[in-house]
């Protein structure tokens, strides 16, 4: 049930550091100094890791090709199940599948498994529900403990399989070689922070509720974010415009000067994902290209980056500063309270967006 809140939305919104907590409890060791996945994977013998999922369970995957790539220094593609499927791909045995859906039933998903063990490769699941289909249908099944999400946007899920796929890849860079153990050290204790981090950026709810007043009466909104932060911006823009109706794109912050700068006006709000990362300043030059041309900005950062960089944008919200690492976890709660904030001013059904359905089990 609903609880005190107004929508189930909400309610798995501010559930986040709670089951974040808790699936990473089942993810790291005692001591918070290692990962300790509770079903073994083994990374030695893949050649390339393929990530296949749809829609927000999509973008959880984009952040987990920058920490696979990163870590375990291992060739990592992302697909779009609908397309992958079709396009048969030539695949091997050194292929490691890893296929991300909170239902364990969506379609494509469930298509794009059946086709990589059919290939002779093998499948990992990373799933909400963990008696469904995919989780059946693949030799290893990861769950990612979020609880069940009522909400047809995906918000809990989201956090619970950045923080799944975080430790998958951790996993493959000690058994590659290519992460040493203080390394390993260093990023379980920063993954082990993600859940207070969370619930501080959650804090900032009435800042952003004031926020969406003027972003309710925008038609368009840009996302733009790099590295691992870009696919950030692709899941805040799917939010907003999947629950408030309000058109919306992300884009890697260095591909604004290819195209769509030309949207940028005084109407458009573009909302600005950047930690103080090793790329913040080039997002920082990419972000004043935006104020020249009048564009009004929001800035999400750490103190350090909004006083580095704050100076003549429409907004700003002070996320924890934090390990970068964690970043795309921390910062998906203001991008949900965004989209949250955003549509409760429009008027909408934020449970039940129209034309959208919880399960997507027909493609
Ligand atoms: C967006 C959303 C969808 C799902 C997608 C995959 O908020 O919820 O994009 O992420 O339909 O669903 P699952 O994860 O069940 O395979």
């Amino acid at each position: 049930e609903k609880g005190l809140y107004k929508h189930f939305m909400a309610k798995e919104i501010h559930e986040q550091p709670g089951v974040l907590a808790d699936a990473l409890a089942r993810y790291l060791t005692p001591d918070r100094a290692a990962v300790r996945l509770p079903v073994p994977v083994d990374f030695t013998s893949a050649s390339r890791i393929v990530l296949v999922a749809c829609g927000t369970a999509h973008y959880a995957c984009h952040v987990a090709k920058y920490w696979f790539e990163r870590f375990a220094r291992l060739p990592v593609e992302i697909e779009v199940a609908s397309e992958f499927r079709y396009r048969e791909p030539p695949l091997d045995a050194g292929t490691l599948g890893i296929f991300v859906s909170q239902s364990g039933e969506t379609a494509d998903t469930l298509a794009a498994l059946r086709y990589v063990k059919a290939t002779g490769g093998r499948t990992v699941a990373v799933v909400n529900v963990e008696t469904s289909t995919i989780a059946r249908e693949s030799e290893v099944a990861l769950p990612i403990l979020a609880g069940p999400e009522i909400g047809v946007a995906s918000t809990k899920a989201f956090t619970c399989q950045l923080a799944v796929l975080a430790a998958l890849a951790i996993t493959a860079g000690r058994q590659r070689g290519t992460l040493d153990a203080a390394e390993e050290t260093r990023l379980s204790t920063a993954l082990a922070t993600a859940p207070g981090l969370l619930s501080r950026a959650l804090a900032l709810e009435p800042e952003i509720a004031e926020i969406a007043r003027d972003l309710s009466r925008a038609s368009d909104v840009l996302f733009l974010g790099r590295g691992s932060m870009y696919p950030l911006a692709l899941e805040g823009a799917l939010k907003l415009k999947e629950i408030s109706y309000i058109h919306a794109e992300g884009y890697a912050a260095g591909e604004l000067k290819h195209g769509p700068i030309a949207l940028v006006d005084d109407a458009v709000p573009v909302i600005v994902l950047a930690p103080t990362d090793p790329l913040f300043d080039k997002t920082v030059s990419n972000m004043q290209e935006v104020m020249a041309r009048d564009g009004k900005v929001l800035l999400l950062s750490d103190a350090a980056g909004i006083s580095w960089a704050g100076e003549g944008t429409w907004r700003t919200l002070a996320l924890p500063t934090l390990d970068p690492f964690v970043a795309p976890i921390v910062y998906a709660a203001p991008a949900q309270l965004i989209a949250y904030h955003t549509a409760i001013l429009k008027g909408t059904d934020v449970d039940q967006p129209r034309n959208l359905a919880k399960s997507v089990t027909v493609e």
